[in-house]
This record gives C-alpha cells, structure tokens and sequence, in this order.
C-alpha cells in the first residue's frame, strides 16, 4: 500500500444502494466507492451503455431509468428491493445543466422546465419512492445531489440549473426533518466544481473560463469525482449518524471564501 492508497473501508456491508446518473462523473465514482465498501449498488441511467459498464464494474445491477418518469423511478426502487431485500441509500444524483440554461434574459421556459424536471422533480420522485422502504426498515440514508451554486450566487448564471438546486437543498432539509425519527436521514450533497468530463470539454475550450472560476477555489483546483464519492460513502454509513437535513458542502473552501489567496 502505498500512501496514495486508501485504507479499506467496509462500512456498507450488505446494504443495498441506489445510484441515479451512475453512468459518468460524481455517479460512477460513487457506484465503484460503495461497491468497494460492500453495498450491492444498483446503477440506474438514461444512458444504457454507460450504465451497463458501471454496474459490470460496480458488481451490481443495471436499471434502465429516465428519472423523470414517475412509474420508471418506482420500477427502479422496487427492482433494488426485490433484487437485494432492502433499500438502505438512495444516493439521487442524476443532473443535467445544458448550454440553454444561462442568463434569465436570454433562457426560455422550455430550458427552464426541461432542468427543473431533471434536476428537482427527479429527486422528488426518487425520494418519494426511496422512503416507504426505508420506513418499513426503520432505517435509510438518502443523500440528494445539490450543488454549491445552492447557496452561492454567480453573474455567469445558469438560471434554472442554480434554482433547482436550491430546491434540492431545501427540500432535502425538510425531509430529513419530517423522517427524522423514524431513523431515516436526509442530506443535500453541496459539491463544488468537479474535474468530470463535460467540465474538461467546457474548460478546454475556454481556458480563460476555467481561470476565472479557479481563482475562487482556496484548494487552487477542481474536486476529483473519488473526492466527492468519499463523502457520500461516508453520508450512506453510520460514520454518519448524526448528520441529518445538513448542506453538506464538499467545495475546497469556495463558499467560505471571501478572498483567495494568490
Ligand atoms: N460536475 C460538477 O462540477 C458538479 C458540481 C456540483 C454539482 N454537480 C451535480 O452532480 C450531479 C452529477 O454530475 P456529474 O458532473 O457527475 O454529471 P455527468 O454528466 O458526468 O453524469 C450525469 C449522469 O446522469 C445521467 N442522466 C442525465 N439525465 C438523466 C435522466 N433523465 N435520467 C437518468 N439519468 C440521467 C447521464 O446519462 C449521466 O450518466 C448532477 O446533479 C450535477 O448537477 C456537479
């Protein structure tokens, strides 16, 4: 072992997972964290291939899901239970933030509704299909993917993207609180920039984008995908049980930053 390599955690033995949007970024290194610490994972994707490749890798189950979709969603967390015999973490994490998401002037009510559907009423219904399982355990974590755009504001804007999740978080708060005392815990995820592909794609072509944004970060850098999977691993487990209806920021210092250092 070297000292880049993490000690082996087992915390999630035997639990059973869900991960929406498993196929890339943030969703993919968590499917892999939460396999390698026990947990059968079901990996659930719009994309097929992505998300038969996670899940072959994952050790776990592919589900074909549009997360939009009411009926799809409950067939997802039915299908994690029937497969497994329990739903334990519901880790609500698929999103999207397309280039016709942007400033309020120029962003049509379709871009808006399209990212409110993918990025807040899908956590909405995952939420809602996820807690009657986890009501009858006495027992769950579910960790919603807000963003730190949920409580930070920026003049480059992604309208409708900033306001759904500031919907995530706020909703996620008052669901830790109403399930609180039936041992089920609710968290918002608050990640700061994340070195995934589309970020790359976006920075590569416009590097003086990419400065402009880093110069906000304290750390000097973006979040790797495995950084922000330890952290849900650690909201899944019973390190956790005391965490509950938290913002959980996971952003190298960015929303307590007032100046960065040079
Ligand atoms: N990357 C970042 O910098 C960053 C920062 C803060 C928050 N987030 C949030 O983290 C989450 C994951 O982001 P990422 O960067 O890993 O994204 P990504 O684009 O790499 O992965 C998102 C996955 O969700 C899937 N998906 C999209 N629409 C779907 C739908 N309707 N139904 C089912 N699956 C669908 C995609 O196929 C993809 O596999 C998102 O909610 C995003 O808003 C990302």
């Amino acid at each position: 072992m070297t000292d880049q390599t993490p000690a082996v955690c087992r915390r999630l033995v035997g639990r059973t997972a869900v991960v929406t949007g498993a196929g890339s970024g943030i969703g993919l290194a968590t499917a892999r964290r939460l396999a390698s610490e026990g947990a059968h994972v079901v990996c659930a994707d719009i994309d097929e291939s992505a998300g038969k490749a996670a899940a072959a890798e994952a050790g776990g189950l592919f589900v074909k899901v549009d997360v939009t979709d009411p009926a799809e969603v409950e067939a997802l967390f039915k299908t994690a239970y029937d497969t497994y015999g329990s739903v334990d973490i519901a880790f609500n994490n698929a999103g999207i933030s397309p280039p016709d998401d942007d400033s309020i002037l120029t962003t049509g009510l379709e871009a808006w509704k399209r990212v409110q559907e993918v990025n807040l009423t899908s956590v909405y219904l995952c939420c809602k299909a996820a807690l009657p399982y986890m009501q009858r355990q006495g027992r769950g974590s579910i960790i919603n993917t807000a963003s730190f755009v949920a409580v930070m504001g920026a003049a480059t804007s992604q309208i409708s993207y900033t306001a759904s999740k500031g919907g995530v978080l706020a909703m996620s708060r008052e669901l830790g609180v109403q399930f609180a005392r039936e041992g089920i815990r609710v968290n918002a995820l608050c990640p700061g920039p994340v070195n995934t592909p589309l970020l790359k794609e976006l920075f590569a072509k416009d590097p003086e984008r990419a400065a402009r944004r880093l110069v906000h970060v304290p750390v000097g850098r973006f979040a790797e995908p495995e950084e922000i999977a330890a952290a849900v691993a650690f909201l899944a487990s019973d390190d956790s049980s005391f965490v509950n209806a938290a913002e959980f920021l996971v952003d190298g210092g960015i929303a307590g930053a007032y100046v960065t250092p040079l």
